[in-house]
């Protein structure tokens, strides 16, 4: 990416960017004055966002956005975006993200996760642009010898496709910015993204029965589903249930044009975690969500989920120091604004 570009004259490619971080991202980032493609097959989402996002940032910079709704590894579609457009920087989120299901399906979940990633820098390459932001996950460290976990924390064996796909992904990239210099990389290590958009436009919506933790309490204080199964309160942690490291969506979101300001002048390839640096178990997560949307939320413990770590959390002092971004919402703000979300959307952008 040129360097003495300013926001006003960068256009961003968002792939998935009709998706929960991807749709949020394209808000910090029109709100910044850049300029937004979005390309998404919306095989996970809805092109009712596109709406909420013009509400949410107005007139003048929704005129910023394109939407092009293609899949990624369809070269002649990219082509043709990068033809039309003078694409700078690439933020690349679109992919699948079940753990389970990627168990069940591991070719649907290769291709489409490593396929499309090669397909896109292929593309980039033969236009020369060469800046990428990628959605990694905590994932790629697996069960942690150690807390909390820093950007040199080894990575450890993946217990599923979907995690290798990032830690393979992750490789591929550095070894392009290996073999040339004139790549720009930062892998972005998420670690439990929630929460929603505070004006209550914008949220995760996933499809059938959410398996991740807090889209499943928001639909059990909406009344969708009776009770939170609880995986496992015989953990080493001081409650028995599982810790990690949640993260409000629009926090995640602003780290991403943080990292897209500091690659501006940046060659290689470097990697950050995008936490908030505190562990919360799921009793203290449903214990929050009762207050936000004021009932009790009913519980059942369950036995242990396959493949759960006891508890992750992340040292974002890099992240912190290099692109001076530091997440600012705490878990009262999650769960406020993932159930303002749930309460206004309760079967999300169709219902
Ligand atoms: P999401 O499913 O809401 O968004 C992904 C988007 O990509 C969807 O809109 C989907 O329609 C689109 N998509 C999928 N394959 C595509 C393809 N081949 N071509 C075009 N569009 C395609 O997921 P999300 O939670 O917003 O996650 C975004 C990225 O962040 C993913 O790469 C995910 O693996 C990664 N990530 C997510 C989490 C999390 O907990 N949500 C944590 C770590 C990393
Ligand atoms: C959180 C905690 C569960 C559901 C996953 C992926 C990871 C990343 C984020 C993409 C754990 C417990 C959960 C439920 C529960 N995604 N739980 N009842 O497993 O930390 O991370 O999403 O990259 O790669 O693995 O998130 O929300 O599923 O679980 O008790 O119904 O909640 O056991 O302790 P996880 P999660």
């Amino acid at each position: 990416m040129c360097n003495n570009k300013t926001a006003q004259d960068t256009c961003v490619l968002v792939t998935g960017g009709a998706g929960f971080i991807g749709s949020h991202t394209v808000v910090e980032l029109l709100q910044d004055g850049y300029e937004v493609v979005v390309v998404d097959d919306l095989s996970n989402s809805s092109e009712k966002v596109f709406d909420r996002i013009d509400t949410i940032v107005g007139d003048d910079a929704a005129e910023r956005l394109t939407f092009v709704r293609a899949d990624v590894a369809d070269k002649d579609a990219m082509e043709a975006v990068f033809d039309t457009f003078d694409i700078d920087a690439v933020i690349h989120f679109a992919g699948f993200k079940a753990v389970g299901e990627s168990v069940q399906k591991p070719i649907e979940y290769y291709s489409n996760n490593i396929g499309n990633t090669l397909a896109l820098v292929d593309v980039m390459r033969a236009h020369d642009c060469k800046s990428l932001i990628f959605s990694s996950s905590a994932t790629v460290y697996g069960d942690p010898d150690s807390l909390p976990l820093t950007e040199d924390s080894p990575k450890k064996p993946a217990t599923n496709p979907y995690g290798w796909t990032k830690w393979m992904i992750e490789e591929i990239l550095r070894s392009i910015t290996v073999a040339d210099p004139a790549w720009n990389v930062v892998l972005l290590r998420y670690f439990n993204p929630i929460g929603a958009h505070a004006s209550g436009l914008m949220g995760e919506d996933p499809k059938g029965i959410p398996n991740n933790l807090l889209p499943y309490v928001a639909q059990v204080a909406v009344g969708r589903r009776d009770a939170v199964h609880v995986f496992g309160n015989d953990y080493d942690t001081p409650d028995g249930t599982g810790v990690r490291d949640y993260i409000h969506v629009v926090d995640l979101a602003r780290g991403h044009v943080a990292a897209l300001a500091w690659m501006r002048d940046k060659a290689g390839c470097e990697v950050f975690n995008l936490g908030t640096g505190r562990g919360t178990s799921v009793l203290q997560i449903i214990k929050a969500f009762s207050a936000a949307c004021g009932r009790d939320l009913p519980y059942v413990i369950e036995p242990r989920r396959a493949g759960d770590v006891t508890a992750n959390y992340a040292d974002c002092t890099k992240a912190r120091e290099l692109l001076g971004w530091e997440a600012e919402f705490g878990i009262e703000e999650m769960c406020r604004d993932s159930w303002n979300w749930q309460s206004h959307n309760p079967y999300g952008y169709e219902g």
